[in-house]
């Protein structure tokens, strides 16, 4: 996600905040921007889309903006496409205020109508810019940065780290965090902020964790902090003695295995701002009612890992709405020539909504004329910018090729546009819908509990590790939750593995299981449970190791008949596939790892896959 760092000192700020953000490049951006405070009390900004080098290039390595305070900014653009204006930092209508931030300011809509009803001009579509133009608005009231900052703060919901600059005191900057990543550096006669300690691990290895509520006053004499209730508090210190390389993925060993425990946060994005009370709001989606109830058909069209939430998606979809939903790979789509037309529904999901077939996909159902709604992470995306309607999953940036992060919130939103669906067609009962947003908001934390058990999945990982052939069975949501396990596995470990609907095993497969054979039982879908226990009591007899996932509510009663058994927290059915495919990426990780694979980058796999 942003990459945020910012400087006080005695030496010119923009060169440092330039490199300090170089050093964030890898955490994926699309525009980079600093703002410096000048000598003569004036805020200058400059920013532009792109690589940091047209910044860089743009203020000759800094040297063009003088002051000694200043913050900057990586940006992956949430709201409002890659573009200059939308770029960070974000200043005030009368130029009081300079702004970064990290995060979605979930109730922007509202305020910035507020302030547009105060005569307020705004200049980006990003939530940012209201922080910068409600703290002018405080500000012309109580002439004080920090109450400005603390009346800001109350007014604004959602998840943010903020880096605050006002004209008026050019002696500090004032930094705030909420639900989103924001440290600070101690030096001599300088003080520092980053969103990560890449930024400025080449100026202090002295740094604090800020919590969430906290508020920062940095200056050249140190750095004072605030809690949530406004008293000064005193921060503990960490001393950094990571290599600069280990600190660029986090500390985690691989890009995968950081992006995987990046999960709960990458949800609370994705979910909190789209739930209010008890209710989802789709906000970010054009359909009307009156639209939706006009789809006769409803397609799911993807590739790879976003068509396996296709599928997810097809069982939930339909169970809620009760409207026939196909879903259909994107390749095969193309030339199939598709029963689509103005009645139809094509969800298009994509992570970097630049995958060739999904686009080609998109093209052809446009052609027939359906409404294309598609799911994508990456914001100005081809397949975002040709869709009638976008949701973004806001998951951030993935580096590693093997997908997770994407996957999950792929899920939660389609999830989501289900139970919006069925709540306009009157398809979902109230208790469900009631329980599904419930566990939606839970989900997070149950995520959070599932990584907690990785020293299990670690263990069967050194013991299976050396199989050559493997088999993901299971029923229903489970045989959806199983195609994306055995692709994981696949991709990173190259262990051959294959997922079967487990009632389909006696037509075939169950002919290649024997004595030593690795089988994944899958029994997370509680309705179908017994049925899935007879399956394992079919392939152990045939002589098959079988490591089980099934759930929390479930696992004594598989321990019965299986002795190697991973089990994830209940939650909704139409979500358990959201928890129970952190075991399965994490088994995946580990097998890879045993086996010495190049995990980030495994061979012959493309993390975008623009030719056909
Ligand atoms: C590649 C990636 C997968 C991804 C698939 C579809 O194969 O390695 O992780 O699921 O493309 O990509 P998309 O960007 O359209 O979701």
């Amino acid at each position: 996600m942003c990459g945020i760092v910012g400087f006080i000192g005695q030496e010119q700020a923009a060169p440092i905040l330039l490199d300090g953000l170089a050093r964030l490049e890898y955490r994926g951006y699309d525009s980079a921007g600093v703002a410096v405070v000048s000598p003569r009390h004036e805020i200058q900004v400059k920013k532009s889309k792109g690589r940091l080098q047209v910044l860089s290039d743009m203020i000759h390595g800094g040297a063009d903006v003088e002051g000694c305070i200043g913050i900057g900014h990586t940006r992956w653009a949430t709201h409002g496409a890659p573009s200059d204006l939308n770029s960070h930092p974000h200043m005030s209508e009368g130029g009081k205020f300079a702004v970064i931030h990290n995060g979605i300011i979930e109730n922007y809509v509202e305020i910035k109508e507020f302030l547009i009803g105060q005569g307020v001009t705004f200049r980006s579509e990003t939530d940012t810019e209201v922080v910068a133009q409600l703290l002018e608005f405080y500000y012309n009231e109580c002439h004080d940065f920090f109450e400005s900052v603390g009346r800001v703060l109350r007014r604004i919901e959602g998840a943010y780290a903020l880096g605050i600059l006002c004209a008026d005191c050019p002696d500090r900057i004032i930094a705030a965090r909420k639900d989103a990543p924001l440290l600070l550096g101690y030096g001599e006669g300088c003080s520092f902020l980053a969103s990560d300690v890449t930024a400025i691990i080449r100026h202090t290895r002295s740094v604090a964790y800020m919590e969430d509520g906290e508020v920062a006053v940095l200056t050249t004499a140190g750095i004072q902090v605030y809690n949530a209730l406004g008293d000064p508090i005193e921060k503990e210190r960490h001393h950094i003695d990571w290599e600069v390389s280990a600190a660029e993925k986090g500390g985690y060993p691989h890009f995968m295995l950081k992006e995987i425990f990046e999960q709960p946060q990458a949800l609370r994005r994705a979910i909190m701002p789209r739930l209010r009370a008890d209710r989802v709001y789709l906000e970010d989606m054009k359909l009307t009612a009156e639209k939706i109830r006009s789809f006769t058909r409803i397609f799911i069209v993807a590739c790879g890992s976003s068509y396996h939430v296709g599928v997810i998606g097809k069982y939930n979809l339909e169970h809620l709405t009760r409207r026939s939903v196909e879903v259909v790979l994107a390749s095969e789509f193309r030339y199939a020539d598709p029963i689509v037309d103005e009645n139809s529904l094509v969800i298009v999901i994509s992570q970097s909504g630049e995958t060739l077939d999904t686009m080609a996909a998109l093209r052809e159902a446009k052609k027939c004329g359906a409404y294309i709604l598609s799911i994508v992470n990456v914001v100005g995306s081809s397949i975002a910018r040709e869709s009638d309607d976008v949701l973004y999953t806001w998951a951030g940036p993935e580096i590693a090729v093997a997908t997770t992060k994407a996957y999950s919130t792929q899920l939660a939103v389609l999830d989501m546009v289900g139970l919006a669906f069925g709540e306009v067609l009157g398809t979902v009962s109230e208790d469900e819908y009631a329980e599904v947003v419930r566990e939606l908001r839970a989900l997070p934390e149950k995520m959070e509990t599932v990584l907690k058990s990785c020293e299990d999945i670690q263990k069967y990982a050194a013991q299976y590790f050396n199989h050559n052939s493997v088999f993901f069975i299971g029923r229903n949501l489970d045989y959806a939750l199983g195609l994306e396990g055995s692709l994981k596995l696949k991709e990173i470990s190259y262990i051959h593995s294959e997922a079967y609907a487990s009632g389909e095993l006696k037509h075939g497969t169950i002919s290649l299981i024997e004595n030593g054979t690795l089988v994944i039982a899958l029994g997370t879908y509680g309705a179908l449970f017994d049925k899935a226990m007879s399956n394992v009591v079919e392939v152990k007899a045939r002589g098959a190791e079988v490591l089980a996932l099934t759930t929390e509510s479930h696992r004594a009663e598989m321990e019965k008949t299986v002795a190697s058994v991973l089990s994830v927290p209940d939650t909704a059915r139409m979500l358990q596939p959201s928890l129970g495919v952190v075991p399965l990426q994490l088994f995946a990780y580990y097998v890879a790892l045993q086996r010495g694979c190049d995990i980030d980058k495994p061979r012959n796999l493309a993390k975008s896959v623009t030719v056909e």
